[in-house]
């Protein structure tokens, strides 16, 4: 599906799904680290029913796999957001939307009536995030999740070389590649391809150009963002909420003592921090941190079923995927992201059947070992 993708999409808007921050160490070894761990099998149990239903957010879904919000996602395919969560319906998952994606939450809501989490930051203006807090709960919304990651945009090279900054910088060699995919260019000249749609009322777009929207946003990244605003947001919402981004033990705690219901081990895709470590190898210091209650949310490297069965063996509740759906979708629309996750679960359900386990709460560190070492 990447291949597909790459084949489909304008270089410069393909290598802004597949990039990273800086030397892309991180990016790699966020699906790297997952082949450093052994699946210990159990054999001869009963594997003729496996259950693989659990919760998350405080709602029942299919299998442990969520779709982690992306940004900008009406860029990789006209459907946007709206064929993502369909897919995401269809296999009983839940959707997570970003506030910089291009399909107003209230449309998602109406469209899809899953289990849905709203992406927020907490910006410099509060009331803008206050606004999305009550929107949220109007909508319907089940969760929040916080992204924390951000204080800064990473330094994402291939967008700098592709000259896919703000204001748009375009090289002879990346107007080359937008003219040979025509099929993408021609309807992203209306415009449309880059509203940032839960965001686009703050700006009057007769008085400003479509850039002043992203100089607005951006704007609003605030640096002196701390966990007492994580309390005073945790209070504002009332609700399941996970803080996205974090990588230790010590912030795990300090998100619960916050409020937060969850966490997401994350580093943002490697999109932010280059050096990071892998959120495969923070789960079982992140679990033993902050006991069995709250959600545990490995976001970053997942690329096969398998991958979320080592993930709970280590001391997950779910996995969360963003590129493998992206290139889903750039492929083939809806149909795209369903492939996807149809591979994902089948890979998912046949590895549990080959490890032995018939119900995931089985699942335990006894079925998980780092190359030789024994994990318990
Ligand atoms: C948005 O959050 C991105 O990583 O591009």
């Amino acid at each position: 599906m990447r291949a597909l993708a790459r084949r489909r999409l304008p270089r410069p808007i393909f290598d802004y799904i597949d990039g990273g921050a800086d030397d892309e160490v991180t990016l790699r070894r966020n699906a790297a680290a997952f082949a450093q761990y052994e699946l210990v099998p159990d054999v001869l149990n009963d594997v003729s029913r496996i259950r693989t239903g659990t919760t998350l957010f405080g709602e029942r879904i299919a299998w442990p796999l969520m779709l982690a919000p992306t940004g900008l996602t009406r860029m990789f395919h006209g459907h946007a957001e709206l064929a993502v969560a369909r897919a995401a319906a269809r296999h009983d998952l839940l959707y997570s939307l970003s506030t910089l994606g291009t399909t107003r939450l209230e449309a998602l809501a109406e469209t899809f009536g899953g289990p849905k989490v709203f992406q927020i930051y907490i910006f410099k203006d509060r009331g803008l995030t206050t606004e999305f807090v009550a929107r949220c709960k109007e909508a319907g919304f089940h969760g929040l999740a916080l992204t924390v990651d951000t204080p800064v945009a990473g330094n994402r090279e291939r967008d700098r070389v592709n000259g896919l900054s703000l204001p748009p910088r375009l090289t002879l060699k990346s107007m080359l590649s937008f003219a040979l995919h025509p099929r993408w260019s021609l309807p992203a000249l209306t415009g449309s391809r880059f509203d940032l749609a839960n965001v686009s009322h703050k700006v009057d777009a007769l008085a400003a150009g479509p850039m002043s929207l992203f100089d607005y946003i951006g704007g609003q990244f605030d640096r002196a963002v701390t966990w007492r605003d994580v309390e005073w947001l945790a209070a504002e919402w009332g609700g399941p909420l996970a803080i996205k981004g974090v990588m230790t033990p010590e912030d795990a705690k300090r998100a619960i003592g916050s409020g937060a219901t969850g966490v997401m081990i994350s580093n943002h895709g490697g999109r932010q921090l280059d050096g990071a470590p892998a959120p495969i190898d923070q789960i079982g210091l992140v679990r033993d941190a902050i006991g069995e209650g709250p959600d545990v949310i490995c976001d970053g490297g997942v690329r096969r079923g398998s991958d979320v069965v080592k993930a709970l063996a280590l001391g997950a509740t779910a996995c969360s995927i963003g590129r493998p759906y992206l290139y889903g979708l750039a492929a083939a629309g809806e149909a795209g992201v369903n492939r996807a996750l149809s591979l994902l679960f089948e890979e998912f359900e046949r590895t549990l059947i080959l490890a032995g386990v018939n119900d995931i709460t089985q699942l335990g560190c006894r079925h998980i070992r780092r190359l030789n070492e024994l994990w318990c």
